[in-house]
């Protein structure tokens, strides 16, 4: 039966229920909407509109109906309910009779969903910190594992200069520190209880707020209680810091696709991450990682998906927000499966170090290096820049390296070039001289992963 039968004489009609109804999407929202119940009662004690021993009698009821859905699942979406505030009010009702009936007093499912919801992503939101600290500490991990290993770095997809493979991965460590402030910060300031705002102008009773809000574990009331009813911010900013990560996800994970591939043969990916093709035996595909850069797509378009049903929506509670769960679930189910997922990847990954050394070593990364040689020698950075571009297409017109062109061939560009030109155009040297806080000298590195693994 509907919570609102009252003022009706018909009956919904059956299309009308499957497209009203949000259980099938909101029963996700039990345990929260028990926790949220239980509190409420509490509430209502205090201010004398239950009797102790009623309040007793609901929690105890309410207590039973937490073990019983854990127990069976099943029986929520069996029932058949509009929602999971009904769900839950109809339980009450058939362990407690009449009493249970009386719990809804002075509360609306606008404050209710807002409330739940809220815990929802509070709980879900400590599980996503969790696993950016996992990846977080899988990269630093990685980057100790491989801190030999050397490869080039690009621009344009273009070898620019070689960088060691630590460098590499403490980049995304950087990335991910951002996100796990990000989402810090979108915890905290959902950390707010709506309930007690009723259905949008709060509710009559003499509740204390700041009590209620402290026996959910919040750290506050909200302040206004249209804006309580109504407000959707955390649902877009939980997305917003979700689409933020898959995008560093996926940046990861291209990087990954693209030294996995047979061009590049820079890494190993572990065979419990591949999938073979089922008809070209020699393949080991990515498949992990293309689906992490596939699904940041669906999560984006959740992002979208929230900011557009909120849109221009007038205070305060309007149906169109019942639109707001299906997105958020699928973006934090997605955003945690894609963290493991990752985490996984990097802790059976292996770097084909004589690959990634012998690519840094082609594709003239070491040309800037030639350019610092000779402003050294005192010619203008530009004019050098000029010099070192033609060296590059002689060398490049004879199949050499730079390093491998006899010192009379480079003096025929520029007279100050010596014997010691040989020295500086070595990997090594075109590392150490990148000491600079942020630069990828190994020792920059070294201390770099040594302050991240503090
Ligand atoms: N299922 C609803 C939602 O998720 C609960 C709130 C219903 N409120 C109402 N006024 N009909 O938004």
């Amino acid at each position: 039966m509907a919570l609102w039968g009252g003022r009706f004489s018909g009956e919904s009609s059956a299309l009308f229920k499957l497209f009203n109804d949000s259980l099938p999407v909101d029963y996700r929202l039990v345990e929260q909407d028990i926790q949220g119940s239980v509190a409420w009662a509490a509430a209502l004690v205090k201010v004398g509109v239950l009797t102790e021993a009623e309040g007793q009698d609901l929690k105890a009821a309410l207590g039973a109906l937490l073990v019983e859905v854990a127990e069976d699942p099943q029986q929520i979406i069996a029932s058949g309910a509009e929602d999971i505030h009904s769900f839950v009010e109809q339980a009450l009702i058939d362990k407690v009779g009449d009493l249970g009936k009386k719990l809804h007093t002075g509360r609306s499912r606008n404050d209710q969903v807002a409330t739940d919801l809220k815990l929802w992503c509070k709980a879900e939101g400590e599980g996503i910190s969790e696993r950016l600290t996992k990846v977080r500490s899988e990269l630093i991990e990685l980057a100790k594992r491989e801190q030999q290993a050397v490869m080039p770095g690009y621009t344009h997809l273009q070898r620019a200069q070689p960088v060691t493979f630590a460098h590499w991965a403490l980049a995304y460590v950087e990335m991910l520190e951002r996100d796990i402030s990000r989402l810090d910060d979108a915890l905290s300031r959902l950390n707010t209880c709506p309930l007690g705002c009723g259905a949008l102008a709060g509710t009559a009773y003499p509740i204390d707020r700041y009590e209620l809000a402290a026996s959910l574990g919040f750290a506050a009331p909200t302040l206004n209680s249209l804006d309580s009813v109504s407000d959707r911010d955390h649902v877009v900013e939980l997305c917003s810091a979700a689409s933020i990560s898959l995008m560093h996800l996926s940046r990861m994970a291209e990087d990954l696709i693209f030294f996995n591939s047979g061009e590049a043969g820079f890494i190993e990916l572990a065979d419990d991450v591949t999938s073979g093709s089922s008809l070209m035996p020699q393949k080991k595909n990515p498949d992990a990682l293309e689906l992490i850069r596939g699904k940041a797509g669906r999560v984006y378009g959740s992002l979208v998906g929230i900011l557009t049903t909120m849109k221009a929506l007038p205070l305060a509670y309007n149906k169109d927000m019942q639109e707001d769960k299906e997105g958020l679930f699928d973006v934090m189910d997605t955003w945690s499966i894609c963290l493991d997922m990752t985490a996984l990847v990097l802790s059976g990954l292996k770097v084909k170090r004589d690959n990634t050394k012998a690519a840094a070593q082609q594709g003239y990364a070491n040309a800037t290096e030639l350019a610092d040689y000779l402003v050294a020698k005192g010619m203008p950075f530009r004019q050098a820049h000029h010099v070192v571009g033609e060296v590059v297409v002689k060398a490049i017109a004879d199949g050499v390296a730079i390093e491998d062109m006899t010192l009379t061939t480079l003096q025929g560009f520029a007279d100050v070039i010596e014997q010691d030109v040989y020295e500086i155009l070595t990997i090594e040297s075109c590392l150490n001289k990148r000491d600079v806080l942020g630069g990828t000298a190994p020792n920059q590195v070294a201390a770099a992963l040594a302050a991240k693994a503090r």
